[in-house]
């Protein structure tokens, strides 16, 4: 096929995004069925703050393109805002969590909803929840694309979550390891030759 004046067809974009990575071992949850659970959850949303205007919190960075898709499906009123934590070091949480990056505007008095990519400690969110109570937002709850259950070791239940997934690490779709595969479209494991001489 001919591409005239750089423009590359649409079907051949799609076909290139969806192929999967040489790292990745097996995809755990498809770019599909991500789409269609965050549909759903959008559609929760929306009837649950009905005539409010939220404040989504993304954490960055894993959030980005969770709260992205997830903001488009939105019919509310709804602003967004950012924080940017840290506790992970390669594919080892470190148990200590560090804010990098705060809000630029007040919550006090607003419906607040944190935007995560995946629960797993519980730790990351059980340090924001904390802190941002202290700010006085009329409301506060959790929306978390992954959730794994089995890791926990602070009680937090999302009120709103897409997938409960096993207890093993995963890319993809904002997911990191050592900051690559943030941009994958579907979340996978990766092959154990992907870690050797990254551990960190
Ligand atoms: P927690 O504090 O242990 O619940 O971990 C929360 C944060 O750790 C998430 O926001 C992610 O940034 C990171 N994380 C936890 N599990 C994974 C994983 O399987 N892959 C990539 N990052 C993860």
């Amino acid at each position: 096929m001919t591409i005239r004046g750089g423009i590359i067809p649409y079907s051949m974009t799609t076909q290139n995004s969806t192929a999967v990575h040489p790292d990745i071992e097996r995809v755990l949850i498809s770019e599909e069925d991500i789409q269609a659970k965050i549909a759903g959850i959008a559609a929760e949303i929306n009837r649950d703050y009905e005539g409010r205007s939220p404040v989504l919190i993304g954490i960055l960075k894993g959030s980005v393109l969770f709260l992205s898709d997830l903001m488009k499906r939105l019919s509310l009123d709804c602003s967004v805002d950012f924080m940017c934590v840290s506790s992970y070091e390669g594919d080892k949480s470190t148990g200590v969590v560090r804010l990098i990056l705060d809000l630029r505007e007040s919550i006090e008095g607003k419906d607040i909803i944190v935007v995560e990519d995946i629960i797993d400690t519980g730790l990351t969110l059980g340090y924001l929840k904390q802190n941002l109570l202290t700010r006085k937002p009329r409301s506060l709850e959790v929306v978390s694309l992954l959730d794994k259950p089995d890791a926990r070791k602070v009680r937090i239940e999302p009120k709103y979550h897409g997938f409960q997934i096993p207890n093993e690490f995963v890319v993809g779709y904002g997911l990191d390891f050592n900051e690559r595969y943030r941009n994958l479209p579907y979340i996978g494991v990766l092959k154990p030759s992907a870690y050797e001489g990254q551990e960190a």
